[in-house]
């Protein structure tokens, strides 16, 4: 890995308004601090301060250089809390709903994966659209090879970016070129855990697929690495949709609801992320709550699937920790703006408006908080690693038609999440590290 930090200056200080939250705005009036003219400082790679020019700037250094974002917003960068990069290539492929798209579509991709280059050049491509969509953390899912894994966090490190990953542990009801074994898998992920898990900026999940694809004994071993290894993380999925509802009822007769699966093999605990939660009951939303397990909502790709709409007002009585992710390849879009877009609408239809300020709230802290990560990622306290993003309200002509008639910062933070998508993102950097700069644009505004 090249030491890209030390080429850094000691110092760096951006100027734009800035936006980052110290809570839940939905519960805390004051969670958003923001900043209209805003200073960022950032040396080695972390945060130093964030806070308004008009107070930071006589404490600079006097040959400090100030890089000027005036008229764009700095925000800290996104995290996508599930998506499976090796299913980038499929995105945008019909079906009629989650298990015919499994079989058709998902499967015969993922069998690829075995081959380390293709692996390797998919992480880079997937990784590269995360960047350009500033999206700078993620929790996700590879392959049941272990070279899918090792291609990704190889293209991740190499950028030195903050991912979750983990090796999908499958080993029933998915063809034989994508079956591992219950004491297989368990061997393997542990030997991921060991290299990977806390390697530079890299965490390992351990990912059994969903319920239906994986015995009984494999998910009580994923249980038993689960408490031999407390600080890593758990993905899978959970109640996406009713025709797998009902199917994990036949596989697991004895269990009190699809939740209750994972619970019986010690699969929910903090760091544990379950996708889409749609059709849980008040049960299963209480011991989401009890065991500080976490929902990733996935809005886009329940609509595409025609899964169902999520529930926001049963999760937030629940206090259930929240946040929003791409789900990519059912998903349809990579970009969190457009994430929030379809998740304000989701919200909608079932009775709920959620604020700009909360949704970009559940893709930055709130999905630290729901990883155990919020020292670490997602706002810009003190000693936060320094993975921000430049937004651009004026992106293309009807973003900044729109802007400049917005008469706050709600209105404003509306219109990028309604109207914005990778164009409107117009920096991304990790660890203080630019990782992505939109091209001179011919999707700017033209005079
Ligand atoms: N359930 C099991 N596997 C998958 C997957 O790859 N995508 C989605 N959306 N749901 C799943
Ligand atoms: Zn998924």
């Amino acid at each position: 890995m090249s030491n890209a930090a030390a080429e850094l200056p000691a110092l760096q200080v951006y100027r734009a308004s800035i936006l980052h939250f110290t809570g839940d705005p939905a519960l805390h009036q004051d969670a958003a601090q923001w900043h209209q003219d805003g200073l960022l400082i950032v040396a080695d790679g972390q945060v130093q301060i964030a806070g308004a020019y008009a107070q930071l700037h006589a404490s600079l250094p006097p040959d400090a250089v100030v890089i000027d974002y005036r008229g764009k917003l700095i925000v800290p960068g996104f995290i996508d809390t599930h998506l499976h990069y090796p299913q980038t290539d499929i995105i945008a492929s019909p079906a009629p709903g989650l298990l015919p798209w499994l079989q058709q579509y998902t499967f015969p991709a993922e069998r690829r994966f075995a081959e380390p280059e293709h692996a390797a050049e998919v992480a880079e491509f997937f990784i590269g659209q995360l960047l350009r969509c500033g999206t700078t953390s993620a929790m996700v899912y590879c392959t049941v090879h272990p070279e899918s894994v090792e291609a990704f966090f190889s293209a991740s490190e190499r950028r030195n970016l903050r991912m979750v990953a983990g090796k999908v542990l499958m080993d029933r009801n998915c063809p034989e070129f994508l079956r591992d074994t219950a004491e297989g898998g368990a061997r393997d992920t542990e030997a991921l855990i060991k290299k990977w898990h806390k390697r530079g900026r890299q965490l390992v999940a351990i990912t059994p697929r969903f319920a239906p694809t994986s015995t009984d004994a494999q998910l009580q071993l994923a249980g038993e690495l689960a408490r031999a290894y407390p600080d890593t993380y758990i993905q899978s999925h959970v109640a996406e949709n009713t025709d797998e509802v009902a199917w994990v009822r036949q596989l697991f007769p004895t269990a009190r609801s699809y939740l209750d699966v994972y619970d019986r093999a010690g699969l929910l605990r903090p760091r544990a992320m379950y996708g889409h939660g749609i059709w849980l009951d008040d049960a299963d939303f209480r011991r989401m709550n009890e065991t500080q397990s976490a929902i990733a909502v996935c809005p886009t790709s329940n609509l595409f699937l025609g899964s169902g709409l999520f529930d926001f007002a049963r999760a937030a009585a629940a206090q259930v920790p929240l946040s929003l992710a791409s789900d990519i390849g059912a998903g349809t879009a990579f970009s969190m703006l457009q994430t929030m877009n379809e998740t304000f609408k989701v919200a909608r239809m079932g009775g709920t408006t959620l604020s700009a300020l909360r949704m970009f709230y559940l893709a930055t802290l709130g999905a630290a908080r729901s990883m155990q990560l919020e020292d670490t990622i997602g706002s810009f306290a003190p000693g936060a690693e320094a993975d921000f993003i430049v937004l651009d309200p004026q992106a293309t002509p009807l973003l900044a038609r729109r802007t400049a008639r917005t008469d706050s910062l709600e209105e404003l933070l509306f219109a990028l999440a309604l109207l914005g998508d990778d164009r409107s993102v117009a920096a991304t950097y990790a660890a203080g590290r630019m990782v992505h700069a939109r091209a001179a644009a011919s999707d700017r505004p033209q005079p």
